[in-house]
């Protein structure tokens, strides 16, 4: 069993050492600009920046310095952080309120691993669920599984929501450059006009359908999967759903059920998050798309960031002084949200993907003991592509009143290797950085007013509005190429960084109990305008429902 500090309430924020000197060093630093740190300390570039692999992270441009650093992990050290690190790597039942082990992690090991839960060594069946993967993703792009009519298959088609669809999605669009030209389509959410967009553009013939959830209960998906068959049947028989339908899911009976074959079911491990769930069957639209070899890439990658996460010393450890950082900002400096802005068109889906990692793991307001928590946990994330970003939302990032720490991240090189377009926008992305460090002070702004021969009464009235107070934090996360192997490690580093700061707040990061109240409540609503009746509701939603059933009536 994990030792009892990792269960204890005594181990709340609140409570260490640690955290208590960090308030004090927090009222101490806060005089200071991050500007004025590198002044004083020597080398603070350098000491604040690691590197692993094709990795460079710079986390110097932050409100911190050498002392933050080494509180920081004294306070990982003082919650036994090694120890839950263990606890998750060797399959401890960690999901407490699930009763299960969390172990994404293991859909990356190898081969030679043995990983014993409940008795049985799970890597074994990993290594066959995968090769199964990739056998049926090989025949799909060598066009030897063909569609009812022996059409070569031409676009698969991803219905699933949450995890069951965000990783996908996500790594899709970052790996384009590596796929091949089968087409990949997503359904998710549960609206028609979503839908028959798609199927419009679809050939039944040519087209596969991977209903991808977890419990193949969640009502978007199989509502939609449903739909989808009896469009499908509207062309092909009963028997050809064989060659166009295949589930991943926890629960084989349900996919039977549903009449998908034996053989095109796959198995998601019940220690499997939705949310962390790419790594295996969920990931078999990424499969397809750019073959097996870069998907074995794609886990060597995040196996590669496991062995840095679980053997580094935390001093060194990207994950973990990455998640300390953030809990430095979230409850010392009380910033409620951090910005992921990826200076790469490929990532576009990053942030969204990593709202539901980090914000549907860390969005808990009770400890572990289940009492209510008094303090601050998951962060709210967002972002966007840099430079599209700078053009929309950098102003308040720049001049705003509130204190969003960010990550950069970019590539070294380009994949189309326009060397010169690369150059212009990796000096976007560190200029935007300096930038938001540095600021511009007022008599840096009268003296450009005044070589651009404003009279001193208009310097005097524009002056205020061109400074810019600076000191607003970043890290910068370079890497050398994005290559599938780098993208694993990045989205490892990632789950990494969420699962430390979970420790940290004491909180459960596995389950997500707070999803279900809205979905029972939208089964009661759908009931009654279904019925045209009316339970109990607030006078709010009773306005609503009604204004609803007048106006579609109209
Ligand atoms: O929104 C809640 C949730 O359970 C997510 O955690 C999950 O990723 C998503 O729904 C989809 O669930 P499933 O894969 O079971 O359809």
């Amino acid at each position: 069993m994990i030792k009892k500090p990792f269960l204890s309430g005594n181990i709340s924020p609140n409570c260490p050492n640690a955290w208590e000197k960090l308030k004090s060093h927090h009222s101490e630093l806060s005089k200071k600009s991050i500007v004025e740190l590198f002044l004083s300390e020597k080398d603070r570039e350098k000491s604040l920046s690691l590197s692993w692999e094709d990795f460079f992270i710079d986390f110097s441009k932050n409100k911190i310095n050498s002392t933050t650093i080494d509180l920081l992990l004294d306070l990982a050290k003082e919650l036994d952080l090694r120890e839950s690190i263990d606890a998750l790597f060797s399959g401890k039942k960690i999901n407490e309120t699930e009763n299960r082990s969390v172990l994404h992690t293991a859909l990356r090991s190898e081969i030679k691993d043995t990983l014993l839960v409940d008795g049985e060594n799970i890597i074994s069946n990993i290594q066959e669920n995968k090769k199964r993967m990739f056998s049926l993703a090989k025949k799909i792009i060598n066009e030897d599984w063909r569609g009812f009519s022996d059409k070569p298959i031409k676009t698969i088609v991803n219905v699933g929501i949450g995890g069951s669809n965000l990783g996908p999605v996500f790594v899709n669009e970052a790996l384009k450059f590596y796929k091949n030209d089968i087409n990949i389509r997503f359904i998710s959410n549960i609206e028609g006009d979503h839908l028959f967009e798609v199927l419009k553009s679809l050939d039944p013939e040519s087209t596969i359908f991977i209903i991808a959830s977890k419990t193949f209960t969640t009502q978007e998906t199989i509502i939609n999967a449903k739909t989808i068959k009896d469009w499908f049947l509207q062309k092909g028989s009963i028997k050809s759903l064989e060659r166009h339908f295949i589930a991943v899911t926890s629960s084989i009976e349900k996919a039977k059920a549903f009449e998908i074959a034996d053989e095109n079911i796959f198995h998601i491990a019940d220690w499997t998050g939705g949310r962390f769930s790419l790594w295996g069957p969920v990931g078999l639209s990424i499969c397809i798309s750019i073959g097996p070899n870069n998907f074995e890439r794609l886990l060597n990658g995040a196996y590669s960031m496991d062995k840095h996460f679980r053997n580094s010393e935390f001093k060194n450890n990207i994950p973990v002084i990455l998640a300390l950082i953030s809990i430095w900002y979230n409850n010392f400096w009380g910033a409620d949200s951090e910005a992921v802005i990826p200076y790469s068109q490929y990532l576009k889906n990053f942030p969204s993907y990593l709202q539901q990692a980090s914000m549907e793991s860390n969005g808990k307001n009770i400890n572990r003991d289940g009492e209510k928590v008094s303090y601050q946990t998951g962060n709210i994330i967002w972002g966007s592509t840099g430079t599209n970003a700078q053009h929309a939302f950098f102003q308040l990032l720049h001049q705003g009143t509130k204190l969003i720490p960010i990550d950069f991240i970019g590539f070294v090189k380009s994949l189309h290797a326009k060397e010169n377009q690369q150059d212009k926008l990796i000096s976007n992305l560190f200029g935007q950085a300096e930038a938001l460090m540095l600021g511009k002070n007022k008599s840096q702004v009268i003296k450009e007013l005044e070589k651009k021969g404003l009279s001193k009464k208009e310097i005097f009235k524009l002056a205020p509005f061109k400074i810019f107070d600076g000191n607003r934090p970043s890290n910068t996360i370079m890497i050398k190429e994005l290559t599938p192997y780098n993208l694993g490690a990045l989205i490892a580093l990632y789950e990494h960084k969420i699962f430390v700061q979970g420790i940290v707040w004491n909180i459960f990061s596995f389950d997500q109990w707070g999803v279900e109240l809205g979905k029972e409540l939208a089964n009661k609503i759908y009931d009654d305008i279904s019925k045209n009746t009316f339970k109990d509701y607030d006078s709010s939603t009773k306005q609503l429902i009604k204004f609803y059933l007048r106006t579609k009536k109209n």
